[in-house]
């Protein structure tokens, strides 16, 4: 199903709706994140640390999110973290430079390249403005930072844009503290706030939003010195360069040099098995290898991995090798010591990250399992079990006859353990149908026999299939299929 699907899913159904909808001046770029929403990402989350972060004995912190006008100075941001941006002179619209000479006249621009391109091809093409048909100002840079003021005099601090910066300042002390060894991943979950200039499409383009990124440190000499290597070595990804698009396995990608060592293969090979537990169709994702004007400032070698959805390849993941780029920057700036012993020799670590992308990936992970099941007119979020904001519901068949007190207790009796549903009300089959909208694998229906003999029915989201089972095996049915992996 498409993005208007899953829109009207998200709406009707508690996953995501825009921030402050009851008054005009809410502002684009803002949603929230309704129950449904909250338990699937809080799932997403456990599955992302089972697959990742404790898989690899990675340390997980949470940081601030504002942070000092010294770490942006040091990183790089207050300089380079700008969008091209173009204005539009006669009604002083703004536009994101690149994506409007695309959509107007199909040419894709970097949009890290110079802003003489953007010029050059605005004039060459006689772009004008989508609103009002007027000229555009010279191209110019807008720095994407939400900049605040601290106490009554207002220093300057911003709101973090990318979640990694206090991994890199908090560095030192976490090696030195908890006894690190490299190589050493450090993973933190939290927002980081963009100003985008055309924030779009829901959770897609946002403001304020989630994101989940890991930085491996790591000695740059040993990058083909992958302990772990041969776990992921025949995982099959999907790679897409300027000259090619090839199917391999880890070992090949890293044998061929399209991937550059071992070290980054291995965390490609881990992402790719943690998206496939996600559900998405992992036959529909690429890395895509970045070319020099595409990556960020501060990468030197960066693969997106990217799923295509019915609005496109989206980039659920930036994979980018820093080098020591953050840590040097930083130690030149605060004076602190950054290099760390490994073995007997002393290293300023360089960085590999996994920076995902929370939003999309809920978005991806719900188009790709809506489906309109039209023999039984029904619509159908085939969740993996152990993503389902609701693992069962409970209904009874009607309210009366002792079946609302037998099918109340059963639902406390679950409800600590299980995101459990209770509904007593309306026809039994609409009722089906709104779990299996909202991906609750199973359902459990109290009827009169329920009263007589102990049992209940349980009927499958997938196969509609309904048996009888005793209440007293509910638990362990349940815990057996929506555990993790
Ligand atoms: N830390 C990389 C990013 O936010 O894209």
């Amino acid at each position: 199903m498409n993005y208007e699907d899953v829109m009207k899913l998200a709406l009707e159904r508690g996953f995501y709706f825009p921030s402050c909808e009851i008054y005009p001046d809410a502002q684009a770029g803002f949603w929230e994140y309704g129950p449904s929403g909250v338990s699937l990402k809080n799932k997403f989350l456990e599955l992302w640390r089972r697959e990742l972060i404790r898989r690899d004995g990675m340390m997980e912190i949470d940081g601030s999110q504002i942070m000092s006008k010294s770490v942006f100075d040091a990183s790089g941001h207050l300089g380079n973290f700008a969008d091209p941006i173009i204005k539009c002179v006669k009604c002083k619209s703004t536009f994101r430079a690149d994506r409007t000479i695309a959509e107007i006249s199909k040419i894709e621009i970097p949009e890290s390249a110079d802003l003489e391109e953007f010029d050059n091809a605005i004039l060459k093409n006689n772009i004008k403005c989508p609103k009002c048909g007027g000229d555009f100002e010279n191209a110019k840079k807008f720095n994407m930072m939400f900049k605040v003021g601290i106490g009554p005099e207002e220093e300057p601090a911003y709101l973090r844009p990318e979640t990694c910066q206090s991994i890199f300042v908090d560095f030192p002390r976490l090696f030195k503290t908890m006894r690190g060894k490299l190589p050493l991943g450090i993973a933190q979950v939290g927002k980081s706030f963009r100003n985008e200039i055309s924030p779009r499409q829901s959770l897609l383009r946002l403001r304020e939003f989630y994101q989940a990124e890991i930085e491996v440190f790591c000695n740059p000499t040993k990058l083909d010195q992958m302990e772990n290597f041969s776990e992921i070595q025949d995982t099959v990804i999907r790679i897409l360069t300027s000259s090619e698009s090839v199917v391999m396995t880890c070992k090949e990608a890293v044998e061929t040099g399209i991937i550059p060592n071992k070290f980054v293969a291995y965390y490609l090979g881990i992402l790719t098995e943690f998206y496939d537990k996600t559900g998405i169709d992992i036959t529909k994702s690429r890395f895509r290898k970045l070319g020099n004007k595409e990556k960020a400032f501060y990468a030197q070698i960066a693969f997106d991995f990217e799923v295509e959805t019915t609005v496109g390849w989206l980039e659920l993941v930036a994979c980018n090798y820093r080098s020591d780029y953050d840590l040097s920057n930083h130690a030149k700036k605060s004076k602190e010591k950054f290099e760390v012993m490994d073995n007997d020799e002393k290293v300023l670590p360089h960085v590999f990250e996994i920076s995902m992308g929370i939003d999309r990936s809920l978005y991806t992970i719900l188009e790709h399992n809506l489906y309109d099941d039209k023999e039984h007119e029904r619509i159908v979020l085939s969740l993996k079990p152990y993503l389902s904001p609701i693992h069962v519901g409970i209904l009874s068949l009607v309210k009366k006859d002792g079946l609302k007190e037998k099918t109340d207790e059963i639902y406390l009796q679950i409800k600590r353990k299980y995101d459990a549903f209770l509904d007593h009300s309306g026809a039994i089959g609409r009722r089906y149908r709104r779990l299996d909208e909202v991906g609750a694998p199973f359902a459990v229906t109290v009827d009169h026999q329920t009263l007589q003999d102990g049992t209940v029915t349980i009927r499958k989201r997938d196969s509609m299939e309904q048996e009888r089972i005793k209440i007293s095996e509910l638990d362990s049915l349940i815990a057996e299929s929506t555990a993790y992996p």
